[in-house]
This record gives structure tokens, C-alpha cells and sequence, in this order.
């Protein structure tokens, strides 16, 4: 197991791939001061300044089919928006898959990257970014509408290092949990955090764009859609739009 702070890097998930090629093992994590190529979901950069924020990108090698690994993203949103309740007392909202929001803004994105070996799983990256004590006017003009940090919704800083301990502690128990005794209870607690369900959107995804009311989140962390003719669709991954 290795912990690896970088004062800046380019990804703190490329890096932590790297670490995890090279053998390291699980709960290796990497983290960083700033980054210089935050990646973001579906090909997008991640602002990452200098001292404002949690850039942190940890190594797994559960075993557990390559399908069943969504469910780890949902494990770490959880995780994360109770480390963020606990130690700031802000309300945090799980957007379906892996947005945090605070008053209906995000604060924070998980970035998972699986490595795979013949169908099996090799590695998972989780990569998490939380915007911590970034000021609004450090915003690109772009991200102010969408886009908040911790300082903006609370008008107060907060320790970076106490979130980091508070997830790390979530995130081992729930991972346990997972590994013992399945899905089931982690997803219930996921969905008592998310206000996607029941709520009408459009589903943006790779090849189409579905709108429909939000029915639920399977047992594979999928998303389910009705749409207007009463048609269910299981969706794995996309933007919902509300
Ligand atoms: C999203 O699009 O919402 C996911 C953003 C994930 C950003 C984090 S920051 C630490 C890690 N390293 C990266 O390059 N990305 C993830």
C-alpha cells in the first residue's frame, strides 16, 4: 500500500494508474495539491486550483465482475457526502451517477476507471475532486451558474485534511459492507442522498438523448427511465438534465 502527494501533477487518476500497472495495492492512494490535466467524466477537464480543493484518486482491486464495479462509484458518492454532512453540516444531494450537490450546485465529480484482464477485474480508480475552499470568483465565468465549493454554500473555510480522514473511514466500512454483505444496504442509503427519483429529465447519452420521469437506481446502479409511453429504459451511463 503506498500514498503518493504530488504538490501538482497532471491527473492524479493517471497517476494512480500507473502506480496500480506497477503492482501497488489496494487503498494506494494518490494525492494532489493541484492538477495540470484534471479529467473529468466523458472527455472533460476538471478545474483543479492550487490549495482549494481534494483531488484524490484511490487504488482498488476488488473481486468482482467488471459490471458489478459501478457500484463502487455509488459507494464512493456516498461516502463522500457523508464525510462533507459530518464534518461541514451542509445538506448534500447525490445526483445520479456520481454528482455531489450542495443547494443544487456541484461541488464535487467522481471519475472511476477500470482496468480489466480477461473479462476480470485487474484495478478500479476512483478519482475524486471536491471543490473545498475555492472562493467564487476563482470560478471560470462557465462553471459559476453550475459549479460551487464548500467555502461558497457555508461562507466558511474548511479543513481539507479532516474531509479526507472522515471519506477514507466511510469509505473502508462501506466497502466491507459491500464485500460481506452486497449491494442492498448501500444502495437504499444512496438513494435516501439522491433526489433523482421522480424527477422528470433528459438523459443525454453517447449515442441519443432520452427524456422520462426518473423511476429508480437497480441493483446494478443503473438508471431506470419511463418515458412518456410508459416505456422503462435501464441506462448505464449519461448526463441527466433536469
Ligand atoms: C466528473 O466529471 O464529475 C468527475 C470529476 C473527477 C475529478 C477527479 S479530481 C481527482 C481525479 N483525477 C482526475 O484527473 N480526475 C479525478
Amino acid at each position: 500500500q503506498e500514498i503518493i502527494c504530488f504538490k501538482e501533477t497532471d491527473s492524479t487518476n493517471s497517476q494512480a494508474r500507473a502506480l496500480a500497472d506497477g503492482g501497488a495495492g489496494e487503498g494506494s492512494l494518490v494525492l494532489a495539491e493541484s492538477q495540470t490535466l484534471g479529467r473529468g467524466r466523458k472527455g472533460r477537464t476538471w478545474f483543479s486550483p492550487k490549495g482549494e480543493g481534494l483531488f484524490i484518486s484511490m487504488i482498488l482491486r476488488p473481486l468482482m465482475s467488471p459490471m458489478d464495479s459501478s457500484r463502487l462509484t455509488l459507494l464512493a458518492a456516498v461516502a463522500l457526502a457523508e464525510a462533507i454532512m459530518d464534518s461541514t453540516g451542509l445538506e448534500i444531494k447525490i445526483k445520479w451517477p456520481n454528482d455531489l450537490l450542495c443547494n443544487g450546485r456541484k461541488v464535487a465529480g467522481i471519475l472511476t476507471e477500470l482496468s480489466t484482464d480477461m473479462d476480470a477485474v485487474n484495478h478500479v480508480i476512483i478519482g475524486l475532486g471536491l471543490n473545498v475552499n475555492t472562493p467564487r470568483k476563482s470560478f471560470p465565468m462557465d462553471l459559476r451558474k453550475k459549479a460551487s465549493s464548500l467555502l461558497v454554500e457555508s461562507e466558511q473555510p474548511h479543513s481539507r485534511c479532516k474531509i479526507t480522514q472522515l471519506f477514507l473511514e466511510r469509505f473502508e466500512n462501506h466497502y466491507n459492507t459491500l464485500v460481506d454483505h452486497g449491494f442492498p444496504k448501500l444502495l437504499s442509503r444512496w438513494k435516501t442522498m439522491s433526489d433523482s427519483i421522480g424527477q422528470k429529465v433528459r438523459v443525454e447519452m453517447i449515442d441519443k438523448t432520452l427524456t422520462g420521469t426518473i423511476q429508480d437506481v437497480d441493483s446494478n446502479g443503473f438508471l431506470i427511465l419511463e418515458d412518456k409511453n410508459g416505456v422503462r429504459h435501464s441506462i448505464l451511463s449519461g448526463d441527466v438534465i433536469p
